[in-house]
């Protein structure tokens, strides 16, 4: 159970707390080995050390009013501007840096419903429209501005379809959304003919490139085929992109960039009735770390477009070697035709999350996917010297995977307990065996996931699932062991 801790009475010497919080990260992934596929975006020592002395130079200032920081305005400006560039914006593009994806696609969608507030101001409840493929953080966006989502399903290739998306477009509709790559599966969504459709409806354009915009260009300009994604493609408004994934930047840094100053505005807050003063705040966090924008400005000037073509490359052919060896193993398949460094293994004659199971078994780490069942590999740097490794420990996993063992055994009656029970048991009932089934997964997984994974795939419209989820969550934050 979870109990309240004081704070210490009197304080403690840094050195020791240091110490501590250094085996506090024992248990952590080992990001710097290479044996991780999520999460971290590691270029190096010498990267990470810049970027980490601009971040830290920033520590303390706050970027939440520009005139009291003229340095981080000019770095925000600069990053911004080069980003914009980039992605081949005109010279109206303007945005802002924010504090990571999900508030560059909260805000994308926000100042699309000022936006339809001003142009369309008949629509009651504004509309996206957005596949099944496109990250959460849309619906959270939703869900915060109370805007409905419209989803699509991805086509057979599993790719946004335009198809789709043309007869899920209504009176209410106010933006297209498309990926540059999705996240499940790397894939670059048909931008262009989304983007055409939009033009075409009087609609705006939103381009995720979260994971994509520190990468894909590179990619191009090495020779790879990479769909157009940016702002030459007519029709795109907006574009969301992490410089705290591929970009290598410190984490909590992200740019939307517009492409045309009526929308950043739309994105902005203010309140003028306040006591304190009158509050602008340009995105939603209020104060704004001065290091995050700092440390986007180091990599972008110490990496070079030299540096991210270098780093790119290596990714890209490291990310094809991986996928080679993957696809050369029995029972194993990578989904669709993935674009750059992300890709997903999914298999027909076995249980994916057996593998993944049996992987983590060596010490690599991967997210597990549903819809269909997947594992999530994103590659980076880190990975290129383990190419040996992957192969050698792929055909191990991907054999015990496919042989039958007392965990396994295991796994099956939970999921079949499951299966019966949700049988027999009357729906009122339902949300009870969720609680059940949140607390039993969330402390007895012991690091392999099939079984939970199975679980919930069992549960999958059945009830209130977000319950269960919310559930395993609040344990995991909560409890120590969980
Ligand atoms: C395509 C895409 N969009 C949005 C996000 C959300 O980014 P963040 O986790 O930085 O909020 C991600 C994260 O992986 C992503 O891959």
């Amino acid at each position: 159970m979870k109990s309240n801790t004081p704070i210490p009475k009197k304080g403690q010497a840094a050195e020791a707390l240091l110490s501590q919080l250094e085996a506090l990260k024992e248990k952590d992934i080992n990001w710097r080995g290479g044996r991780n596929f999520a999460y971290v975006y590691y270029a190096g020592e010498e990267t990470l050390e810049a970027v980490r002395a601009a971040y830290n130079m920033f520590f303390s200032e706050n970027a939440l009013n520009p005139s009291a920081f003229p340095s981080l305005k000019r770095l925000e400006r600069e990053v911004v501007q080069m980003t914009a560039d980039l992605f081949h914006g005109s010279a109206q593009a303007c945005g802002s840096i924010t504090s990571g994806g999900t508030e560059s696609i909260l805000m994308a969608v926000k100042s699309a419903r000022e936006w339809a507030r001003k142009h369309k101001p008949e629509i009651a409840i504004p509309e996206i429209v957005l596949a099944n493929s496109a990250h959460p953080a849309f619906h959270k966006a939703c869900h915060y501005f109370g805007i409905r989502a419209r989803v699509v399903e991805v086509d057979k290739d599993y790719l946004a379809s335009p198809k789709g998306f043309e007869t899920a477009i209504n009176a209410n509709t106010i933006m297209l959304v498309a990926s540059a790559p999705s996240y499940p599966h790397g894939l670059v969504d048909p931008v262009e003919k989304i983007a055409t459709l939009a033009q075409s409806n009087g609609l705006l354009c939103h381009v995720d490139a979260c994971v994509g915009g520190f990468i894909l260009p590179f990619l191009k300009m090495e020779g790879y085929p990479i769909p157009a994604f940016d702002f030459s493609v007519a029709g795109v408004t907006s574009i969301s992109a992490d410089i705290h994934k591929y970009g290598y930047a410190a984490k909590g840094a992200s740019l939307i960039i517009y492409n045309q100053e009526e929308l950043h505005k739309s994105q902005f807050y203010v309140y003028s009735d306040w006591s304190g003063g009158i509050y602008a705040s340009p995105s939603i966090q209020g104060t704004r770390p001065g290091g995050s924008i700092a440390a986007a400005w180091m990599a972008l000037h110490y990496l070079g477009l030299e540096g991210y073509r270098k780093l790119a490359r290596k990714s890209m052919e490291t990310a094809l070697l991986f996928r080679k060896i993957a696809k050369e193993t029995a029972g194993i398949e990578v989904i669709g035709k993935p674009d750059c460094t992300i890709f997903a293994l999914t298999s027909d004659d076995s249980d994916i999350y057996e593998l993944g199971d049996e992987l983590s078994q060596f010490g690599w780490y991967m997210d597990r996917q549903q819809l269909p069942p997947s594992l999530h590999f994103t590659i980076t740097p880190a990975h290129a010297t383990l190419v040996d490794q992957w192969q050698t420990d792929l055909e191990t996993a991907s054999a015990k995977a496919r042989k039958g063992n007392l965990q396994k055994l295991g796994k099956k009656a939970q999921i079949g307990l499951i299966r019966g029970m949700k049988k027999s048991l009357p729906k009122s009932w339902m949300s009870r065996l969720q609680q059940w089934a949140g607390q039993r997964l969330s402390v007895e997984s012991g690091g392999r996931q099939a079984a939970m994974y199975g679980m919930i795939g069992e549960l999958q419209g059945e009830g209130d699932l977000d319950e269960l989820v919310k559930t395993m969550l609040f344990r995991m934050i909560n409890e120590e062991n969980a």
